[in-house]
């Protein structure tokens, strides 16, 4: 079994490493946690995730001792009207800690990870009264997945041809993270340029679900503020949220 508590020592200030063996959800697990008055930086992983939650109420697939499933809680000291952009460091973070491995990893606005036009990973930002849940699920050894997510979903096993050290790839991800989620306030643009490199959407048709109904559109990119910059036939639209988003 893959030893987890050997990076605790090596994981930035303030992030500190909870193991479980078995949860339903990690986000709920660290939501409760919060509610205690649990700090900043704290962070739980499950060997085996029994009901990991996606976004749009998804159901998570993250089979025990293949994937990576954890949750952070953050303490944010910026303005709530911020807090969102802590998915766009949650998807920068998880796409540079596996480009150790792989050449750029693509990012799907706003959070997506992606590689050859499948999904590698996915983040789920849940927003407390003074605290945010920034869930992480990550295809690291995985080789098989169900029917229904087979023909869109892969791992880095299957990209890079080689098992991975799951706790190696963690460590990664809180090391570029610990950096990223300092940037939702000061230096954002910065982060942004990251983002908008990856970005696979970018300048192509697109389809996506918002709370007015489906819209379609070219994405011309990312606007200065994090959004989704959509042109259609009544103009230039900056979008904050949207569900699933297609390339048409
Ligand atoms: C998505 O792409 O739909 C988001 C997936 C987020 C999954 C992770 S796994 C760890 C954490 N716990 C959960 O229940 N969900 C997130």
């Amino acid at each position: 079994m893959e030893d987890f508590t050997a990076i605790g020592p090596d994981l930035p200030d303030p992030f500190r490493l909870l193991i479980r063996e078995k949860v339903h959800s990690t986000n709920d697990e660290v939501r409760v946690l919060a509610e205690a008055g649990a700090p900043d930086g704290l962070i739980i992983l499950a060997r085996e995730q029994l009901a990991g939650r996606g976004r749009r109420g998804a159901a998570w697939f993250a089979p025990a001792g293949e994937s990576l499933a954890f949750s952070i809680l953050i303490r944010p000291m910026e303005n709530k009207a911020l807090w969102p952009r802590l998915a766009l460091a949650a998807g920068l973070s998880v796409a540079e800690a596996v480009e150790s491995f792989l050449p750029l990893a693509g990012i799907k606005w706003p959070n997506d990870i992606w590689l050859n036009g499948k999904k590698l990973g996915g983040i789920l930002v849940e927003a407390g009264r003074d605290f945010a849940v920034v869930g992480i699920g990550l295809n690291v050894n995985t080789l098989t997945f169900p029917p229904e997510v087979a023909d869109i979903a892969t791992s880095l096993h299957l990209e890079t041809g080689q098992e991975l050290s799951r706790p190696g790839v963690l460590a990664a991800i809180i090391r570029h993270f610990a950096h990223h989620r300092l940037q939702i306030g000061n230096d954002f643009n910065a982060m942004l340029d990251g983002v908008r490199q990856r970005c696979v959407l970018t300048g192509h048709p697109i389809s996506l679900l918002t709370a007015e109904g489906y819209r379609h559109g070219q994405m011309e990119g990312i606007s200065p503020g994090g959004e989704l910059l959509l042109r259609d036939e009544t103009g230039l639209h900056a979008l904050m949220q949207a569900d699933e988003i297609r390339l048409r």
